[in-house]
């Protein structure tokens, strides 16, 4: 648990369920909403993952107050779906309701990637990373509707910012991630009327994630540290904390909002430095 940047139990009373929730930057997320009070489900295909990440959180709040009703720590509740089997996913969303009586908070951050060059990139590879990134969000959005209309909840959305410039190896994520932007957009218009909030936030590379082990190799690391103006790689903490002030009432007329979390290093492509 780190130092809080926002006030206790900002988030308390609030129920998450976030997927790609067992590991990396949204590992992270999960474990920031529940710091802030927020009880989470953690939703991915590999329940390994979720329970030691469930785990981790569950101790911390046995660690903050013996007492259960007065910890401002969330609870954390692992459950395995994919994201490209609505059948799985509506299961995960009944079990979350059933475990913690409401959702309010979806966050999707489960995705896939890979580098290929597009000559080599099969039709497969291709859907694949669009059928968990793209498919993935719209099929949570849209099981977990009825529950964030009935409660006026809202979305975040995990994107990226490959796709604002063409960047060599990464078509498929980047069309999956424009998709994600439009479909952010799109809901935020929709389903705004509702007082569903649906927001997205861009990380740049973020240092000791599984993104930036596959995408980035070790030679070019420090080319690639050069280049972000604010003179280093993010930390999981950038997007944690992004993603509580998105969460929270702070951001209640914030709508359709894409945020870029990236120490302004997209901006920063043509610098020749
Ligand atoms: P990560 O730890 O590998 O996160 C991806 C997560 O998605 C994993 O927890 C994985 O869990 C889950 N997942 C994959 N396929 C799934 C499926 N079909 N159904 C359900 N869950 C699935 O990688 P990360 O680098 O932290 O990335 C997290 C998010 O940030 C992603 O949306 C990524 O695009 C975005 N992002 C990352 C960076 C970066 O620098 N790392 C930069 C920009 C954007 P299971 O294996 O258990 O399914
Ligand atoms: N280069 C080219 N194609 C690749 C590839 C690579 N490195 N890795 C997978 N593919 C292709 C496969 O060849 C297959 O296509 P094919 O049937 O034409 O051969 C297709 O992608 C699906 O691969 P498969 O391994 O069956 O997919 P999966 O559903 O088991 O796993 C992945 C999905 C491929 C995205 C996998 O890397 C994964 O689970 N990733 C999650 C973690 C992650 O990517 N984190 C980083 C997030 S930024």
């Amino acid at each position: 648990m780190g130092q809080l940047v926002f006030h206790q139990g900002i988030l308390k009373d609030h129920v998450a369920f976030v997927t790609g929730g067992g590991t990396g930057i949204t590992g992270g997320v999960a474990h920031a909403l529940a710091e802030a009070g927020a009880n989470v489900a953690l939703v991915s295909r590999s329940i390994e993952h979720l329970e030691t990440a469930a785990k981790a959180i569950n101790e911390a709040r046995v660690r903050e107050g013996s007492d259960p009703e007065s910890t401002s720590i969330g609870e954390a509740f692992a459950v395995a779906a994919d994201v490209r089997k609505p059948e799985e996913v509506e299961k995960a969303i009944a079990a979350t309701i059933e475990r913690f009586g409401k959702i309010d908070i979806v966050v999707n951050g489960a995705a896939g990637n890979f580098l290929c060059t597009a000559e080599e990139l099969s039709p497969n590879g291709f859907g694949t990373v669009v059928d968990i990134d793209l498919k993935g969000t719209f099929n949570i959005c849209r099981a977990a509707f009825a529950e964030l209309k009935k409660n006026r909840g809202q979305i975040l959305n995990i994107s990226a910012t490959l796709h604002y410039l063409g960047t060599p190896m990464q078509l498929h994520v980047s069309a999956a991630k424009a998709g994600v932007d439009a479909l952010t957009k799109n809901l935020a218009v929709e389903w705004g009327h509702y007082g569903i909030r649906v927001n997205a936030i861009a990380p740049g590379p973020i240092e000791d994630t599984e993104g930036i082990k596959r995408l980035v190799p070790e030679p070019i690391k420090e080319k690639i540290r050069q280049r972000v103006p604010l003179g280093r790689f993010g930390l999981i903490k950038d997007i944690e904390n992004a993603a509580v002030f998105l969460c929270s009432d702070a951001a209640s007329y914030i709508n359709g909002a894409i945020i870029v979390v990236d120490g302004g290093h997209w901006l920063a492509s043509n610098s020749l430095r």
